[in-house]
């Protein structure tokens, strides 16, 4: 159950884009940015306010792949593992990342909510290769320590 507040926060959301259909997108992409992920309940609440069913909201937020019903930690780390940056070697900066936060490819996300360790097959940026980002900033010419250290920092950071 989530709190009331996000239903409060959702529907300021909708009245900005307007209780409609093609308000779905916009209204998804805010609640995702407001939470780092769509809640699957207010996917529902959603649907039920503009008028359309759970499985067609459902279907077109799935259909993007940028929505996520999984909530992310603080700092999403993604890591690049395309044709440039795995040839560089990205898989071992990948299993530093899981080393240092305990993660692996089946959990994710950190239980403290601070990381969120995914894969990308190409961030766009090859040139710089092995690549990764923290919350789509870009970080080039990465190595398992630098990676290592960056984890520290955001950390400290808090
Ligand atoms: S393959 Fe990594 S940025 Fe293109």
């Amino acid at each position: 159950m989530l709190e009331q507040s996000y239903y409060d926060k959702t529907d300021e959301i909708i009245a900005s884009h307007g209780a409609r259909e093609s308000s779905l997108i916009p209204i998804i992409q805010d609640i995702q940015s407001e939470y780092r992920y769509l809640p699957p309940e207010l996917l529902s609440y959603v649907a039920g306010k503009i008028g359309i069913t759970d499985a067609k909201a459902y279907s077109v937020a799935t259909f993007y792949e940028n929505f996520s019903f999984e909530p992310k930690g603080k700092y999403v780390i993604k890591v690049c593992d395309g044709t440039a940056c795995h040839v560089r070697k990205s898989l071992t900066i990948l299993e530093r990342l899981y080393t240092e936060l305990g993660l692996s490819k089946e959990k994710v996300t950190t239980d403290d909510m601070m990381f969120t360790i995914e894969t990308v097959s190409c961030l766009g940026a090859c040139g710089l290769a092995p690549v990764l980002t923290v919350n789509d900033k870009v970080y080039p010419a990465m190595t398992p320590d630098a990676a290592a250290e960056l984890i520290q920092e955001l950390r400290s950071e808090g």
